[in-house]
This record gives structure tokens, C-alpha cells and sequence, in this order.
């Protein structure tokens, strides 16, 4: 079986980062390429690297399954799952820890932001988290993994413990390959365009569009998103951040390249163009939100999690009890 796999954590609520750097490419991807299986998985053990409210990590674990469907994947070739009911991705991810030396671990930019911030409460889970990672994706063969530009250091670190695990024990895992978006991997928060869009922000930040705000308010953050004080609409992101920002936004959505949006663009003010674009994302996600309120009162998403449990264990069981008689764990 051929499979494309990939996966959110459930910390929040996705943002407009993760819908076009992940799902909008995701739903491309399994349109283009009719002969893999597409895993996609609620990463939910991912989530308690860092203190969750229960009550709050369950509506969003259930909202991130019906985010999934939303976003337009094809159900007959989906197989749709949390990673916390598959029990073999934490037994794999510990295997991957007896394999990942400390220094690779230590290395990791995630983990090595937050020790520079000099936060407290680092937990070891968040230290070990790209093991876990690692497991997730090579418990199943998967040979691509679309991620965002930020995941791209750890798909790398995967390959690495997967030629690693091969050369030890013979070979046992598919090396993975990482298959990164060309517009849309990394999309800049609306406030500080210098920094990365993300889901574990305060809910109150203004520059982070989250999947599920109200239009009107998804339209307000467009229109108030920071610009310099040029007035041309025009790609250059080091010195215009914020434009080069909003017109990825902008081509991601249309499919149109930078230089159609400045031909389109050319002596009308940033008003215009921000206001266009305020319309056009509200229609993209005004749409998902429709899907999603249908999904999530439905029956049907916990059945699509069933299905997707009972066919991801499958094969998670058949593969971690090769890698377990490769190491010599148990008694088989
Ligand atoms: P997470 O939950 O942080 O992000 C989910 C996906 O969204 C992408 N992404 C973005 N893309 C563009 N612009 C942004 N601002 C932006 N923010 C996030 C991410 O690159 C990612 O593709 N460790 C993963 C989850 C995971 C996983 C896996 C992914 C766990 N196991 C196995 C793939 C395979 C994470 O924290 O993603």
C-alpha cells in the first residue's frame, strides 16, 4: 500500500497557517495522486508536551477530526484517526527514543527556542517529542509526508532514525520524504509578519486567523493586518513582510502567481487589495465553517474514527511486532 501521511496537533484551534500550509495541500495532494492512501491523524499524544485543560483538549481533538473532513478530503480514500487510539505510536516512539542520541534531540529548533526564552515547565515529553514523530510516520511506511516548513527538521531527523533503525536491525521502515508546499509553507502572523502563524498563540492575538472565529472577525484581522508605508502591492519578502504575507495568502487561495496578483493590483492602493483578499478568504473558510457544522453534529465523524482506528491498528500492530522480533523484545 502506497501512503501519503500526515498530522495536526490538537492544541487550540487550527489556524489559517495550518489550513494552507497542511489541509488545503493535503486535499490537492489526494486529488493528484489517485494511488496512495491518505492517513491523516488527530496528534493528540502530541498535545500534552505541553499542559492542556481536559475539558478543552477533547472539544479540540473532536473539532481537528471534523476540521479534517471540512477542509475537503475525500472520505473513500482517507483513513482518518487520533493518534491515542492506536496505542503502537507511543510503543514505536519509545523504540525511536532507544535509537535518537541527545544531541539530535537537543539540536531541534522547537526545543531549542524554548530553552533560549529560558521558559520554565519544559517537560522531557516535549524534548522527546520528535521521536514520537518519527514513529508515527514510519509505524505505517508512509513515503510521503506533507508538512509546513516548519516540521521540515523533523521529517529529516525521521529519515536519519530510519536508515538508522535498517542498518542496525535490517530492513524494516520505508524512508520517508517530506513534501513541502512551494507558496504557502510557512504563512507570517497578520501582526508580526516576522513570525510564524501559530495555533498555540494567545486566542486573543489578532494577527492569527483561526478556522473557526466568525467571518466578520476573520475579515476585521485581513483589513488590519500590518503593511509598511509603501502603498505598491508587490512581493518582497524581506523588506515587505507583511504584503509579501498577504498576497501568499492571496495566490495560495486563487492559485494566481505573484506577478498576476501585481499585474492585477497595479495602481490600486493596499485598501483594495486587502479588501479583496478579506473577501476572498472569507468565502474559503466561510465555506469549511458550513462543512464543519454539518460534520461535527453528525454520527458519522465518530464512525469515520472508528473505521480509521480499527484499519490504522492493523497495521500498526503487524509493524511494531516486526520491529520487537528485529530487536529481540518479548519472546516471538
Ligand atoms: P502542527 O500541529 O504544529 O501543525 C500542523 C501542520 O500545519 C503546518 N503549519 C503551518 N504551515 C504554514 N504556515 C504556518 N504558519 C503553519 N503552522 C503550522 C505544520 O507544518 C504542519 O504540517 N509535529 C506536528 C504534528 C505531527 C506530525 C506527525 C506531522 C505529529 N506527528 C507525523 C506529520 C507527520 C505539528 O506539531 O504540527
Amino acid at each position: 500500500m502506497n501512503i501519503v501521511l500526515s498530522g495536526i496537533k490538537p492544541t487550540g484551534i487550527p489556524t489559517l497557517g495550518n489550513y494552507l500550509g497542511a489541509l488545503k495541500n493535503f486535499v490537492k495532494l489526494q486529488n493528484e495522486m489517485t494511488d496512495y492512501e491518505f492517513f491523516m491523524f488527530v496528534a493528540d499524544m502530541h498535545a500534552i508536551t505541553v499542559p492542556q485543560d481536559p475539558k478543552e483538549l477533547r472539544q479540540n481533538i473532536k473539532n481537528l477530526a471534523a476540521i479534517y473532513l471540512a477542509s475537503g478530503l475525500n472520505k473513500e480514500r482517507l483513513t482518518l484517526f487520533l493518534q491515542s487510539e492506536v496505542h503502537e505510536h507511543v510503543a514505536l516512539g519509545n523504540v525511536m527514543q532507544s535509537i535518537t542520541y541527545m544531541g539530535e534531540l537537543e539540536r531541534m529548533t522547537q526545543y531549542k527556542d524554548k530553552m533560549a526564552k529560558q521558559e520554565t515547565g519544559v517537560t522531557s515529553a516535549l524534548f522527546t517529542y520528535p521521536a514520537l514523530m518519527a514513529a508515527d510516520i514510519l509505524l505505517y511506511d508512509a513515503k510521503y509526508v506533507p508538512v509546513g516548513e516548519d516540521q521540515t527538521q523533523h521529517l529529516e531527523l525521521t529519515r536519519d532514525l530510519a536508515v538508522r533503525f535498517n542498518n542496525r536491525f535490517g530492513e524494516t521502515f520505508v524512508v520517508p520524504e517530506a513534501l513541502v508546499t512551494k507558496v504557502g509553507a510557512r504563512i507570517m502572523d497578520l501582526q508580526e509578519p516576522t513570525k510564524k502563524m501559530s495555533k498555540s498563540d494567545d486566542p486573543a492575538n489578532k494577527g492569527c486567523i483561526y478556522l473557526l472565529d466568525p467571518i466578520p472577525v476573520i475579515k476585521k484581522k485581513i483589513k488590519s493586518a500590518v503593511t509598511d508605508s509603501d502603498t505598491k502591492v508587490y512581493y518582497d519578502k524581506e523588506n515587505k513582510p507583511g504584503i509579501s504575507n498577504l498576497m501568499t495568502i492571496y495566490s495560495v487561495i486563487t492559485g494566481l502567481s505573484f506577478k498576476e496578483i501585481e499585474a492585477k493590483y497595479a495602481g490600486h492602493g493596499y485598501g483594495d487589495f486587502k479588501g479583496d483578499l478579506a473577501e476572498i478568504v472569507a468565502r474559503e473558510i466561510g465555506a469549511l465553517q458550513e462543512r464543519f457544522n454539518q460534520i461535527i453534529k453528525s454520527k458519522e465523524l465518530d464512525e469515520i474514527l472508528d473505521q480509521g482506528r480499527e484499519k490504522a491498528s492493523y497495521l500498526a500492530r503487524r509493524k511494531l511486532s516486526k520491529v520487537y522480533h528485529k530487536m529481540g523484545i518479548g519472546r516471538n
